[in-house]
């Protein structure tokens, strides 16, 4: 008697956290599973009987990828690579995969069997990590000092205005005033610094009315000197979330698309400046250091000249700005909001493309906090 249990073995494949790629003999994407689809951000219908080498194959690489599949179908000798260095869309990642001939009943139609594990998911998760910490303890100390400063300066206000009251000569008045508007220009910046005191209130919210919403704000303040374009997918889930506090993540990150095209409009000599607004699900994420199945990712992003290199690393750090006016808060808030709902923003950025990422869980055992 047969005792094996009946498993849909397709469904298994695609459920897999590791990449699998089957290649024909003439070295052309036969299949791709779909955590291969997510790690090269390809579809299936798009990969099938394209060159794997398109994929497999960095320039950057110096090591030669056709002979060493071509030596696998001839010789069924299966080989393994560590740290390989695979490019998708512009970005070289790093791999493990290992190479073998499938044996298929077919002999004359063998295909090579690739499974490829990223190792970048790993160094990133401990990244993250470490940049979670780091920006948990300035976001403390940038609190504890807010609150030292808010606290005198209701007692400033409170004293000038009672000697503006005394004085006769309006040209002191004058200085009064000058004391009054600085002490609310430096409560407002501190009300920034301790973010905001109302507790958020999650429901299920459909992510394209805060994002409708925040084009909207865009649209008026630009006056449509930018050209803004929707890429939505409208059959996304709804996710678990407060909508105001997502309508200022929004908010903060379209803005700073918006100031660095319109403060740069020396970058916009032969092209138009362009914010994209797009929204996907997207396979295999891991978020916090959980791997989710699968998220809502809404992509902000704009052809401005990009984040200045000296500050990529630390742009979602409190107080690190490259403009002259910024306060260097708008990222972090951002950030911790998107934290406090279980999802994170990543950003990519060279000149005349960036692009913010918002990942938001929505499977219903990521209940946000
Ligand atoms: N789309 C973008 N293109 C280019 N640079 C960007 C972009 N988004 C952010 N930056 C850079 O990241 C910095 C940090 O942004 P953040 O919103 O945290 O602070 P800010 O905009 O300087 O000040 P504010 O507190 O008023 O938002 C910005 O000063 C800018 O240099
Ligand atoms: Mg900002």
């Amino acid at each position: 008697m047969d005792h094996t249990p009946a498993i849909d073995y397709r469904l298994l494949v695609d459920n897999l956290a590791t990449a699998i790629l089957l290649v024909d003999r003439d070295l052309n994407i036969f299949y791709l599973n779909s955590s291969c689809e997510a790690l090269f951000d390809i579809s299936l219908l798009r990969a099938s009987g394209m060159p794997v080498l398109n994929l497999l194959h960095a320039p950057s690489d110096e090591f030669n990828t056709e002979e060493a599949l071509k030596n696998t179908l001839e010789t069924s000798q299966p080989y393994t690579r560590r740290d390989a260095t695979i490019n998708v869309n512009f970005k070289d990642i790093h791999v493990d995969y290992t190479v073998s001939l499938l044996n298929y009943s077919r002999p004359y139609h063998p295909l090579i069997l690739i499974e490829l594990n990223p190792i970048d998911r790993r160094l990133k998760i401990s990244k993250e990590e470490n940049l979670i910490q780091q920006h948990q303890v300035a976001r403390q100390l940038i609190r504890g000092v807010a609150h030292e400063i808010k606290n005198p300066l209701g007692g400033i206000r409170g004293a000038t205005q009672l000697l503006a009251r005394s004085l006769n000569d309006p040209e002191y008045k004058e200085f009064t005033d000058i004391i009054i508007s600085e002490v609310d220009r430096l409560r407002k910046l501190v009300d920034t610094m301790l973010g905001s005191r109302h507790l958020p209130s999650y429901k299920s919210t459909n992510i394209h009315e805060p994002l409708e919403r925040v084009r909207s704000l865009i649209i008026n303040q630009t006056k449509k000197k930018i050209k803004i374009t929707r890429d939505y997918d409208l059959s996304l889930p709804d996710v678990y979330a407060d909508r105001d506090q997502l309508i200022q993540v929004m908010l903060n990150i379209g803005v700073n698309a918006v100031q660095a095209m319109m403060e740069n409009k020396e970058f916009f000599v032969d092209h138009q400046p362009e914010l994209i607004l797009r929204t996907r699900i997207q396979r295999l994420v891991t978020i916090n250091s959980v791997l989710n199945r699968s998220a809502v990712r809404i992509d902000i992003e704009d052809n401005g000249p990009g984040v200045p290199e000296e500050i990529i690393e630390s742009v979602f750090y409190p107080l690190v700005t490259g403009r002259a006016k910024g306060t260097g808060l708008g990222l972090s808030i951002a950030q911790n909001i998107m934290h406090q709902h279980n999802g994170m923003i990543e950003c990519q950025s060279v000149p005349g493309k960036t692009v913010f990422s918002l990942y938001l869980p929505w499977e219903s055992d990521h209940v946000a906090k």
